[in-house]
């Protein structure tokens, strides 16, 4: 009985060393890069594109198929089908694959009768698909709502979170590690219809407006509104999107980080703002631009599921995806999310606290010429006096001690990254 008795206290003594934190995830997704242009051979080509650029070993570890990946109907017991052209061998075919070159695969539906690419959704068969995923070894599923294409813009707040908690029960049921990528967007909360982020759709929606909204004519949201309306995403979910569609443009990027303010106090271990997929490497975005993107990304302690075309990724952005100390700050077990200490117009500073005591500081340029930066002890909350060991974390150099300041160029649209430490 002793023995007993010994044994289990050794095992709650271990148990907190395996016990592993939730930490972002991480993985790549093909929407932005590809959008409805994917098929078995392509996720095949970019699971060994992962593998020849050593992307598991920097940490990613899902590679998720987007909308488009289903046939236009459902069978006919109510279930979903691969597009049998797109994907002739089937999804689990895929996963083990991609599984062979050491990733897990992802997948994506939506809790509407068709996704917003218009192919079938899993409302009213939650249960059914949830378990299709869990058969086929799917380990990762974004689960978009999708109100225009439904014409579901005015679903009440309740219904639609109940939507996300009856796949989010069937999904765990199958798997209780399964990350299940809410894309929501506020929607239930009303942000997607009335943030300024929105203003396109909110013109597009007009026609459809309400008699009491035409009264009320869309205004900002506060960010104690911002907050409520995500307040219920962290309990059906891993992760959940806090904005409208990033795209490659430094414009966009900034206005999404923009968009974080005030979120932060959703954000821990195991639950995640997600300010949308990674552009680095997309588009016409400058090496700085990418730099930033993917600095800002990992400050926020953000999903990094990366966008672009693993299949040959140009050195400079290999560089900036697998760069450890940065993604060592995006994994941090703490999981803060950074805050902006200050703005100055193009220049902002934002903090992150690590786990060890460390802080990690990004520099912000957003402006069209470089800055001289002052970064003063006293904006990121340290007292008077003391001094900090400072690292460059782009440049892979340590400064040495540094009291009360230090000062920093950084280059238009561009990041300064340093951790600080005793
Ligand atoms: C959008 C979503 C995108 C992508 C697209 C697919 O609603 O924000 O990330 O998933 O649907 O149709």
């Amino acid at each position: 009985m002793k023995k007993k008795a010994l044994s289990i206290a050794v095992l709650f003594a271990v148990l907190p060393v395996f016990a592993q934190t939730k930490t972002p995830p991480m993985g790549w997704n093909s929407w932005n890069r590809f959008h409805g242009n994917i098929s078995e051979a392509l996720i095949k080509e970019i699971a060994d594109g992962a593998k020849k650029h050593k992307l598991a070993e920097a940490g990613y570890k899902y590679l998720v198929i987007d909308d488009c990946w289903q046939a236009k109907e459902l069978g006919g017991k109510g279930e979903l089908l691969p597009d049998p052209k797109k994907f002739p061998n089937g999804i689990p075919a895929l996963v083990k694959h991609v599984r062979s070159r050491g990733f897990e695969l992802g997948i994506y539906s939506s809790p509407n009768k068709r996704t917003c690419a218009d192919y079938p959704g899993s409302l009213g068969r939650e249960v059914l698909h949830a378990r299709q995923f869990s058969d086929w070894g799917v380990k990762y599923v974004k689960y978009d709502y999708c109100p225009t294409r439904n014409k579901e813009q005015h679903l009440e707040r309740e219904k639609i979170i109940e939507r996300y908690r009856c796949f989010n029960e069937a999904l765990k049921r199958g798997n209780p590690d399964i990350v299940h990528a809410i894309c929501e967007k506020g929607w239930a909360g009303g942000v997607s219809r009335y943030h300024p982020d929105n203003k396109k759709r909110m013109w597009d929606l007009k026609k459809s407006l309400s008699k009491e909204e035409k009264k009320n004519p869309p205004r900002l949201f506060s960010k104690k509104e911002m907050v409520e309306a995500f307040s219920w995403s962290a309990d059906y979910g891993v992760m959940w999107r806090t904005s409208g569609d990033i795209s490659a443009k430094w414009d966009r990027i900034m206005h999404i980080l923009d968009m974080q303010e005030g979120l932060e106090v959703l954000c821990g271990p195991g639950a995640f703002n997600d300010p949308d997929m990674l552009e680095v490497g997309n588009g016409k975005l400058t090496a700085s631009e990418n730099r930033a993107h993917f600095s800002l990304w990992c400050m926020l302690t953000a999903p990094l599921i990366l966008g672009s075309d693993l299949r040959d990724i140009p050195d400079e952005v290999l560089e900036i995806i697998t760069h450890k100390e940065m993604i060592a700050i995006n994994q941090d077990r703490l999981c803060k999310q950074a805050v902006k200490v200050l703005d100055t117009g193009d220049l902002e500073i934002f903090t992150k606290p690590l786990s060890n005591g460390d802080l990690a500081v990004c520099v912000l340029n957003r402006g069209e010429s470089a800055v001289e930066a002052d970064v003063k002890w006293s904006d990121l909350g340290l007292e008077k006096g003391t001094e900090k060991r400072v690292r460059d974390i782009w440049a892979g150099k340590d400064f040495g001690k540094y009291k009360d300041r230090i000062k920093s160029s950084v280059a238009s649209h561009d990041v300064v990254v340093y951790r600080l430490s005793l």
